[in-house]
């Protein structure tokens, strides 16, 4: 008897940017940068920024679930898993999970977070779908949100010039359709840590007035070297997915890159054979949000995707950590 293979599908995607947009041309007043540097050497023109007092990480995600929800037709109740994917949690415990489930005024899903710096929303992703695929889960909720803004030196020109808040979640459900998460490639090399990381607040390091003269509660990296590993290992790792489950160039209908820097983006692309407009893009408007990046490329982007085309998610970061998935879309929105 042939038993039918199960697949977790995206079913819904949702997203939230804050309001409050950061220009380059108001990193100008702060450091020693300019809007043509910024522009040719990273793509970035502007980045939105959570300002209000008192909201966190978990509120923009309450707003990305609540739009998902809505689009999809079903109750916070419905879920039964959710994970948030972070590394600007809003406190070092409880986590975001537990925040995000009771402000949508349910305690039905359990969850927890995820933390894998610029990648953590793929491998959230290849994580959920382990859920519906041994056919315990039904709805799985991931979510790619960070408040980089929150761990950004906004004196020091390398990092405040890149990030910027937002993020979004997707459902994942069950299909016996040949669509939804086909293959991922997911890696880690712990050797990178020393470029990109923040030096104190964890257990290393706890919070002392040292730390914070010395500014160490603050995203820390060495950007030629994480670029050169970044380009290499993104557009590897994208060569091999496709290869892996024989995708020429013509069978790709969209790349889904990490936004970090064009450059990177643009070597992947040309790495794969792919032309620019099967390249999606928003680097330009919210810059790099961590494990926001490409939930909000979904979100962004829902309309122009058709049920049956193939996607390659790509990533790289801090950890380094960085991977590609395959996914065969499965619905029209
Ligand atoms: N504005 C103006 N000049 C700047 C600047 C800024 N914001 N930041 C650096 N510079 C200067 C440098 O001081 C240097 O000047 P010098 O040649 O006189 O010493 C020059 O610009 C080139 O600096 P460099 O660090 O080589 O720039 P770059 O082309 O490597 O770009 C990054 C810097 C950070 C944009 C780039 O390295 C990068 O994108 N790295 C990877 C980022 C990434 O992927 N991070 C997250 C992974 S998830």
């Amino acid at each position: 008897m042939q038993t039918t293979k199960i697949r977790a599908a995206i079913t819904a995607v949702g997203g939230y940017v804050p309001e409050t947009v950061l220009s380059n041309k108001d990193l100008e007043k702060l450091v020693d940068t300019n809007d043509e540097w910024i522009i040719s050497r990273t793509g970035i023109r502007e980045r939105r920024i959570l300002r209000e007092p008192g909201k966190a990480t978990s509120d923009m995600a309450v707003k990305a679930v609540e739009n998902l929800l809505e689009k999809r037709g079903i109750s916070a109740d419905e879920i039964d898993l959710l994970i948030v994917c972070t590394v600007t949690p809003d406190l070092i415990f409880p986590a975001t999970a537990n925040l995000v489930t009771h402000k949508l005024g349910t305690s039905k899903p359990w969850g927890f977070d995820l933390a894998a710096a610029c990648s953590s929303f793929l491998y959230g992703l290849q994580v959920g779908a382990q859920f519906i695929q041994s056919g315990t889960h039904k709805k799985v909720v991931v979510c790619g949100v960070d408040k980089m803004s929150a761990i950004v030196d906004y004196t020091d020109r390398n990092t405040c010039i890149i990030f910027g808040d937002g993020g979004g979640c997707v459902l994942l459900e069950p299909t016996e359709e040949d669509n939804g998460i086909m293959d991922a490639i997911l890696c880690s090399d712990g050797a990178g840590a020393e470029f990109l990381h923040q030096k104190a607040g964890g257990s290393l390091k706890p919070p002392t007035h040292e730390t914070i003269d010395a500014r160490e509660h603050f995203v820390y990296q060495e950007g030629k070297t994480v670029f050169k590993f970044a380009t290499t290992n993104m557009a590897d790792v994208s060569k091999k997915i496709m290869d892996r489950n024989e995708l020429g160039s013509d069978d790709v209908s969209w790349l889904i890159p990490h936004q970090a820097n064009k450059r990177i983006i643009d070597y992947t692309a040309e790495i794969m054979g792919l032309p620019e407009d099967k390249i999606l893009m928003n680097i330009e408007r919210y810059g790099n949000t961590t494990s926001g990046t490409l939930p909000l490329l979904l979100w962004d982007y829902e309309k122009e995707l058709n049920k049956g085309d193939n996607l390659i998610l790509a990533t790289f970061g801090g950890g380094f950590t960085w991977g590609s998935m395959y996914i065969r879309w499965a619905y029209n929105s």
